[in-house]
């Protein structure tokens, strides 16, 4: 029981990443406030961690908009007691080939991976800060850390919240609030599955070292580590949970090749 007695706020936790995170946070002991856009999705994991025994309050509310995330932060204050965990993990992703993204595609993008994360990372801080103590991890991605291709938007969003957290980590340290970052790879959500082809589907994961999808349980694993009271001395850190691909770079073209020319089945 790692979280016993703490407060999380997961964002996006009404599925996928975020919901792994927010259910293995309370079965560690944690109660969760939940922030998303979605709050049918919301309310089903709020009964998924009530079942779990702990508490879970949910606000809907869009991370890009700064008063929305205001008030969600002070009624999860108000009614749960306190605040020692944020999980910034609500993300949109719209793929594009750079010469057609349109500037609404690429402001919202902007807006809810970039902004909304500084929002909630500003607006939980100033409650942490009150008691001294606080964990703060965001959800970047490969596609921050190494070109992506069609997802410029996305990318360079990704690739700002590493900056934030290295700012955030330096100008937080005074207040007991830690800072760092999960990189993923490809993970099996419906983000991903809205995103990519067929194609792409099948021949993605083979292009990490560990040829397969990393599974939303693995990222919740390292969101605890990073999140736990542990963890006090890493701060401003980007943790790849990418089997391997931000590593290797483009190395893996030429593994994929081999594997690819073996006739063996890739990822076996
Ligand atoms: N799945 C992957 O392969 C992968 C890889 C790298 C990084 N990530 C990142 O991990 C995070 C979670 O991804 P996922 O695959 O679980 O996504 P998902 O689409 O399955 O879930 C995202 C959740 O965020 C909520 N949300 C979306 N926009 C919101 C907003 N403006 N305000 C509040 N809530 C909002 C959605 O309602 C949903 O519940 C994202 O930040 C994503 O960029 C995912």
């Amino acid at each position: 029981m790692a979280l016993q007695g703490q407060v999380a706020v997961v964002t996006g936790a009404g599925q996928g990443i975020g919901k792994a995170i927010a259910t293995r946070f309370a079965s560690e002991g944690a109660d969760i406030g939940i922030i998303d856009v979605n709050g049918e999705k919301a309310q089903a994991t709020s009964e998924d961690i009530r079942r779990i025994g702990r508490n879970a309050l949910v606000s809907v509310a869009d991370v890009a908009n700064f008063h929305a995330v205001e008030a969600a932060i002070a009624k999860i204050v108000g009614e749960l007691g306190r605040l020692d965990i944020l999980i910034n993990n609500a993300g949109i992703e719209k793929r594009a080939p750079f010469l057609e993204i349109t500037p609404e595609d690429w402001q919202r993008q902007l807006d809810v991976n970039l902004s909304g994360t500084f929002f909630c990372m500003q607006l939980a801080a100033r409650e942490m800060a009150k008691r001294g103590y606080g964990r703060i991890v965001n959800l970047s991605s490969v596609a921050g850390l190494i070109g992506p291709i069609d997802l410029a938007a996305y990318g360079a969003a990704k690739a700002g919240i590493v900056g934030l957290t290295r700012a955030g980590a330096l100008d937080l340290a005074d207040f007991g609030i830690t800072v760092n970052a999960i990189a993923p790879g490809p993970i099996e959500t419906e983000l991903m599955l809205g995103v990519w082809t067929a194609e792409a589907l099948r021949e993605r994961p083979q292009h990490g070292a560990i040829a397969r999808f990393g599974t939303v349980d693995e990222i919740a694993a390292s969101a605890l580590f990073l999140a736990s009271p542990e963890s006090g001395f890493i701060t401003g850190v980007t943790l790849s949970i990418d089997g391997g691909a931000a590593a290797a770079g483009a190395y893996m073209v030429e593994k994929y090749r081999r594997r690819k020319a073996s006739g063996k089945p890739i990822g076996a």
